[in-house]
């Protein structure tokens, strides 16, 4: 029998992604307002309870779109939660993925990939399918986290971008993170 550490971050302890504390040091809309314009279509790939998403839509405004995907739908409830009520909700779709397929058929100008993928069990797969849901000249937005990520583990990461038709655009600096924005070719 083939025994799995789940590494997947419980919905249950969502709380120590959104709270005070982190957006004191990991402000969103300043993380992603460089890449972020009004009228996009967004992908928030592993949402969580949806500390980026939520800028996200604020950023992209009533004419823009944002996708918080997420494997776990507690997860997801938590942000419907959120949002419920809200001009945000019209421009939140709220989608479960599945562990190995992310499984939209929308192209979007940006996808946002915060903490998540050290938690795929085969991220070579979501980067593939990820090249061909990121528009041509569209972005990837890739972070991981500083203390669960080497070095040498993300450098692997970024190989594996370039692999599926990504280009290096930017190494953002921010705090506990490696983080890189590419672009698709
Ligand atoms: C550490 S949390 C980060 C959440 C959010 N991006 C943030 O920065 O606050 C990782 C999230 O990725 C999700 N996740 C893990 N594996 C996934 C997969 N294979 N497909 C989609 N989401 C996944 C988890 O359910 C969890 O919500």
């Amino acid at each position: 029998m083939k025994i799995r550490y789940n590494r997947v971050c419980p919905a249950a302890i969502s709380g120590i992604l959104d709270n005070r504390i982190r957006r004191w040091f990991q402000k969103p809309r300043k993380i992603l307002e460089p890449y972020v314009q009004e009228g996009m279509t967004v992908l928030d790939l592993g949402c969580g309870s949806g500390f980026f998403s939520i800028e996200i839509a604020r950023m992209v405004g009533s004419s823009g779109l944002v996708i918080a995907s997420d494997l776990q739908e507690g997860m997801l409830r938590k942000l419907r939660k959120k949002i419920k009520g809200t001009d945000l909700e019209k421009r939140v779709i709220l989608h479960k993925c599945e562990e190995d397929v992310i499984g939209i058929s929308e192209k979007v100008d940006l996808a946002i990939v915060f903490y998540m993928l050290h938690e795929v069990p085969n991220p070579e797969k979501t980067l593939n399918e990820l090249s061909s849901i990121v528009k041509t000249n569209g972005f990837l937005f890739i972070a991981e986290p500083y203390l669960h990520v080497s070095s040498k583990g993300f450098n692997n990461t970024i190989k594996m971008a370039l692999d599926n038709g990504f280009t290096i655009v930017e190494r953002p600096k921010i705090f506990l993170s490696r983080a890189v924005v590419l672009k698709k070719d």
